[in-house]
C-alpha cells in the first residue's frame, strides 16, 4: 500500500502524467460519443501497471436526484457475481475486463447503449489514500435517427404475393419507432398473420409478416407507429385464378371436337375413295 501514493493515475485516452483528480462534480475529463445500440468502452486506468485485482472500484452515473449504480468491483466480486445493488438500467449490460485488472485497467463495457445511458459517469477508487481517485466521463448516445439522418417515419412497406404458397408477404425495411404491421382486406378488417421477423438491428426495427388471402381482393399492408401517430400502407391485389374445373372441361371439349372432326374427315375421305 505504500506504493499507492507514488502511482500516477490517468485516463488511457488522455494519458496525462501527474494529472490531478477532478472533484466529484465539474467538467468531464473525457467525452465519448456513441451511436445508439452500439457497445461502448468507458476508459478508466492507471498509467503505470499496477495490479488492481484486490482493490475496489465503483462506476456510478449521475442522476437527477440520486446517483445510479453502474458497476462495482471489490476484490474479485462484482455485480452478478456476489455483489448486489446494480441499477435496473444496467443489469446484464455492463462488464469489466478481468484480464486487464493486473495492468491497472478498470475500464468497463456497456453493451447496446440506449439514449438514456447518456450522461456523466464516474469511476471511483474509494479506498485509495490520501484521496479518493475519481475519473469522470461524459457519454453521449446519439439516436440512430440523427446519425443516419433518417426521419422517424417508416418507409412504405414492401408487399409481395408468394405464388407457390398463395401467401401475402409484407416487409418493413427498417423503422425507427416501433411499427405495428398488419394485413387489411378491402373492408379494413385485419387478417390473421404470422410473424417471420421482428427484430431491432442497429437501432431500426425490421418486420416481416405473412397472411393467407382468403379470397380475391385488394389487400393493404398497414404500418402504424403509435409513438408518432404515423400510418403508411402499400396495396396489392389478388386476382381470381381460372378455376381448375373449367380448364379440365375446356380441354375435354377440345379433345372431343378434334375426335369428331377427325372421324368426319376420315368418313369424307373414305366416301370419296368409294365414289372413285
Ligand atoms: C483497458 O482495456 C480495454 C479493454 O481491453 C482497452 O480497450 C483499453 O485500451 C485498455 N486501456 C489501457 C490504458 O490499456
Ligand atoms: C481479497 O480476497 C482474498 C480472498 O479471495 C483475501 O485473502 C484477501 O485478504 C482480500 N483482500 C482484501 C484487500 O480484502
Ligand atoms: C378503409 O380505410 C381507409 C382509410 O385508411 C378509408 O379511406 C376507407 O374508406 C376504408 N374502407 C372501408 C370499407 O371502411
Amino acid at each position: 500500500m505504500e506504493l499507492l501514493p507514488l502511482l500516477i493515475l490517468s485516463f488511457c485516452f488522455l494519458n496525462l502524467s501527474g494529472m490531478t483528480f477532478a472533484a466529484e462534480s465539474g467538467p468531464p475529463d473525457t467525452n465519448i460519443t456513441v451511436q445508439e445500440d452500439d457497445d461502448v468502452i468507458l476508459p478508466c486506468s492507471f498509467v503505470s501497471s499496477v495490479n488492481i485485482e484486490s482493490m475496489k472500484f465503483d462506476w456510478k452515473k449521475k442522476g437527477t436526484l440520486l446517483q445510479k449504480e453502474v458497476f462495482l468491483y471489490d476484490n474479485g466480486s462484482y455485480y452478478n457475481n456476489g455483489l448486489h445493488g446494480q441499477d435496473e438500467q444496467f443489469k446484464g449490460r455492463v462488464s469489466h475486463f478481468s484480464k486487464e485488472l493486473k495492468n491497472g485497467n478498470a475500464s468497463i463495457r456497456i453493451n447496446k447503449t440506449r439514449l438514456e445511458d447518456s450522461g456523466q459517469y464516474t469511476c471511483i477508487f474509494p479506498d485509495l489514500q490520501p484521496e479518493r481517485k475519481i475519473f469522470r466521463i461524459e457519454l453521449v448516445v446519439e439516436p440512430v435517427l440523427k446519425v443516419r439522418n433518417v426521419t422517424g417515419a417508416s418507409p412504405k412497406p414492401y408487399v409481395t404475393i408468394l405464388k407457390n404458397k398463395g401467401q401475402l408477404q409484407c416487409e418493413v425495411p427498417g423503422a425507427y419507432f416501433k411499427p405495428k404491421v398488419e394485413w387489411w382486406d378491402s373492408d379494413n378488417k385485419t387478417l390473421p398473420s404470422k410473424t417471420l421477423k421482428d427484430r431491432k438491428e442497429n437501432g431500426l426495427f425490421y418486420v416481416i409478416i405473412q397472411s393467407t388471402s382468403p379470397k380475391p381482393d385488394c389487400y393493404r399492408c398497414v404500418t402504424t407507429q403509435m409513438d408518432i401517430w404515423h400510418r403508411i400502407s402499400s396495396e396489392i391485389c389478388v386476382h381470381e385464378e381460372p378455376k381448375i374445373g373449367w380448364i379440365v372441361a375446356g380441354v375435354a371439349v377440345g379433345v372431343l371436337v378434334l375426335v369428331v372432326v377427325g372421324i368426319l374427315v376420315w368418313c369424307l375421305i373414305k366416301k370419296k375413295k368409294g365414289v372413285l
